[in-house]
């Protein structure tokens, strides 16, 4: 079966690059939102409620605004207006938390701001933030971890549309279940998680007039302009969003949040820049999470595994006023072949800042249930897990009766079996040792959504043998700039260290957003367009143009390749360089554009285009210290063709690293007497680091996905985190005898087990 290597071509396609931009990062060169100083730049800390739900009855403010370099305390009273945003058409204008800040005094979530102080040092406004005394009136808040589902109708507002609650059903999945012969029914739990980037939300603001320019880590430039140009009332020309680099994401950084309105606005009031970075507490308040989710899983088989009815039920906390949906059911319509299915959503508000996407958002909490229930039953009907998937793997998306695009789950399988050495496994709890320690083995699969947000290039080549490329979308760490050059060395010849890159910025053309793992996918056809139209240019020039070196050809006989003009009969080697050709032209420079649609949000696809992939875990269980540990990985991802192995690689370790956390240690927990989410800093939420993590072996399989793009690549930045914490609790169970359902796995959890010394 194909898998990806390096090509032996001098295409830099599916070469293994390193970072274009490493080298500013290195250095300390790279500046980040909250690098960018100007002169007369103020520093604003916001205030945060200290309960969770209630009114602000009284705001004393005056000793704050007594304290030395402080220049104002802003609240309700002295913002200025900020407008709501409203959603526009398509995916305009997306905010997860609509309500601008200060609207109101109702507080609906512990951290909210409440004023903000501006002051001529971060160390003013931050002692001046602190001197703010809030009276409240309090009401009862709820934080409660157990989830059902609020009273709703069928069809609901989400963040994005309104959604039918029943969002895929086929068949009598409740008759089928009653009737199996087989049925397995169980509840899974993931908890609230919050990103953690290690760059913390920052806005830079900046009037001149009326034209505002923002330093922001955004996700999405153009979304924040729109958003915000509504908020100001301001034409959308009149606003500039720059990020140049975004230290992570992961979700929290793809819609605009409120501090950022906040510094605009301050900026805005006291006519000089105004610089806000939140802090780590912050972060997991008032910028997004993952929110908590419960979800029952019924299936229904025949006692030789053939899946006949699957069930799956999930229920996920949102905010008071704001309606996202984590949307679990993303893959189970069309991950298993069954007659008979039903997938429905409900939502359960609570007192919590608004969740968000958070990578791989649905797929990621609802895979972790569907296949941690197929793991659970291949164990209750003693088939091997790979074996039950492998029966039940389908021929057609079932749930659209459309083709897949190209789908080689079944590969990835046997790739994966035979990497990890999974035949060797004993389905026996704690059959297998190691060196003194019981060893678990688990696997589980996985699928992220494929497709491309509508995007725009340019490209310039100029006189000097340079190219410059550029896209308005962002790189959030995962290889943008070096994916965009390799794009445009691949099409114009230039090698990539005489190629500029420019993304991140309003003033450039239209990129999408890093999201959905769609950037990738998106942009090679905008680059290839534009590429080919300044190629198209160049030719043009080459034939109307005195002094070049082919004023008397035809268009049509000359021909453009690895960076040299020629005349086709003549072949490449007796032509000249592009930048030789604009010299004798006398122009500096040679631009094309290239736009290329969506195909994210087709009602009428005619193709089911996702990547999938698995995961095989090994974990160790030290029955008498019960310590648990993931010691070898072996992943293997079918996302079309990898345009950089060395940048793929990187994202899918990344996501299994995350997947340990996942699995194991991260959660948010709200204190259920004041609603704070307690363990709010580094400390207290673990994640994941280098101490836990495992040699992990990734493996691309090769089949390029040219319904995608002529290239046939599809994005890697989430799939690798869907299905690992699935293989994880397989593994946990395998080794230990203990069934987790709640995620994280705690110690507690794990002292159960019949595997103890
Ligand atoms: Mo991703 S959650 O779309 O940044």
């Amino acid at each position: 079966m194909p898998t990806t290597r390096e090509t032996a071509t001098t295409s830099p396609i599916g070469r293994k690059t390193p970072r274009v931009e490493g080298p500013l990062k290195v250095s300390g060169t790279a500046q980040y939102a909250s690098d960018f100083h100007f002169p007369g730049m103020l520093y604003a800390v916001p205030v945060e409620a200290t309960i969770a739900s209630g009114r602000v009855t009284k705001l004393d403010t005056a000793a704050a605004e007594k304290m030395p370099g402080v220049r104002a305390i802003f609240h309700r009273e002295n913002i200025g207006k900020i407008v709501r945003s409203v959603q526009g058409q398509g995916f305009e204008r997306i905010v997860d938390e609509r309500r601008p800040p200060f609207e109101d005094d109702v507080i609906r979530y512990y951290g909210q701001y409440i004023a903000l102080a501006v002051a001529d040092t971060f160390e003013s406004a931050k002692a001046a933030a602190d001197a703010v005394r809030a009276t409240y009136e309090k009401d009862k808040h709820n934080v409660d971890p157990d989830l059902k589902a609020d009273d709703e109708p069928d069809v609901v507002e989400t963040s994005f549309v309104p959604t039918k609650r029943l969002q895929s059903e086929r068949g009598d999945a409740e008759a089928a279940f009653a009737n199996a012969p087989v049925k397995l029914d169980q509840t899974y739990v993931t908890p609230a998680e919050t990103h953690n980037p290690i760059e913390l939300q920052a806005t830079t603001a900046i009037w001149e007039g009326s034209m505002l320019t923002i330093y922001e880590e955004s996700q999405g430039v153009f979304n924040l302009r729109d958003v915000l140009a509504q908020m100001f009332s301001l034409p959308k020309e009149n606003v500039r969003v720059i990020t140049k680099f975004v230290g992570s994401g992961f979700g929290s950084k793809l819609w605009p949040w409120t501090h950022c309105a906040l510094a605009v606005a301050a900026a805005r009031q006291l006519g000089k820049p105004v610089k806000l970075v939140i802090s780590r507490k912050m972060m997991f308040q008032s910028v997004g999470h993952r929110p908590r989710t419960q979800q029952r899983v019924r299936l229904g088989a025949s006692t030789d595994g053939k899946l006949v009815s699957l069930q799956h039920e999930y229920v996920n906390h949102h905010a008071i006023l704001d309606n996202y949906h984590e949307d679990c059911g993303e893959a189970t319509p069309f991950h298993y072949s069954v007659p008979n299915l039903r997938v429905k959503f409900g939502r359960a508000r609570r007192n919590v800042g608004s969740p968000t996407a958070m990578r791989g958002p649905g797929a990621v909490p609802g895979l972790y249930a569907t296949e941690s229930a197929m793991n659970e039953l291949a164990d209750q009907l003693k088939i091997d897990p790979v074996r039950l998937r492998v029966l039940n793997e389908p021929k057609i998306d079932e749930s659209l009766g459309i083709p897949f695009s190209s789908r080689h789950l079944l590969e990835c399988f046997e790739l994966g079996a035979k990497e990890f050495g999974w035949s060797k496994r004993t389905s026996e709890v704690g059959s297998m040792k190691r060196d003194g320690l019981t060893l678990g083995w688990g696997m589980a699969g996985c699928a992220w959504i494929a497709a491309r947000f509508p995007a725009e290039a340019e490209i310039q080549l100029r006189d000097d043998g340079t190219a410059r490329v550029a896209s308005g979308t962002q790189d959030i760490g995962t290889g943008t700039y070096t994916i965009l050059a390799q794009l445009a060395s691949e099409k114009t010849g230039v090698p990539l260290d005489k190629i500029e890159v420019a993304l991140g910025d309003t003033s450039l053309p239209e990129g999408p957003l890093s999201g959905g793992s769609m950037v990738t996918g998106s942009v090679v056809p905008a680059v290839f367009a534009a590429a080919d139209n300044a190629i198209a240019s160049l030719l043009t020039i080459a034939t109307t143009k005195p002094g070049t070196q082919f004023e008397k050809r035809k268009l049509a006989d000359l021909a453009f390749e690895g960076g040299r003009v020629f005349v086709k009969a003549d072949g490449p080697a007796k032509g000249v360089s592009f930048a030789d050709l604009l010299r004798h032209a006398n122009i500096r420079l040679v631009a094309g554009s290239g736009k290329s649609d969506a195909t994210f949000g087709n009602p009428k696809p005619k193709f089911s285009t996702h990547s999938f992939g698995c995961h095989f875990v090994e974990v160790t269980w030290q029955p008498e210290i019960a310590r648990l540990r993931v010691s070898r990985v072996v992943t293997v991802i079918d996302a079309g063709r990898i345009i950089n192995p060395l940048a793929g690689r990187n994202q899918i370790e990344g996501a299994v690293v995350m997947g340990i956390g996942m699995a194991l240690l991260e959660h948010t927990t709200y204190d259920p007497q004041n609603g704070a989410p307690i363990n709010s800093n580094l400390a207290d939420y673990m994640m994941a680091v280098n101490a836990d993590v495992p040699p992990i072996d990734v493996h691309f399989l090769d089949f390029p996905d040219k319904e995608i793009n002529e290239l046939g690549a599809r994005g890697i930045g989430e799939i690798g985190l869907a299905g690992i914490a699935a293989a994880i609790t397989a593994a946990v169970h395998h080794a230990t005898g203990v069934r987790v359902r709640e995620l994280p796995v705690k110690i507690e959890d794990l002292l159960t087990s019949s595997v103890l010394a």
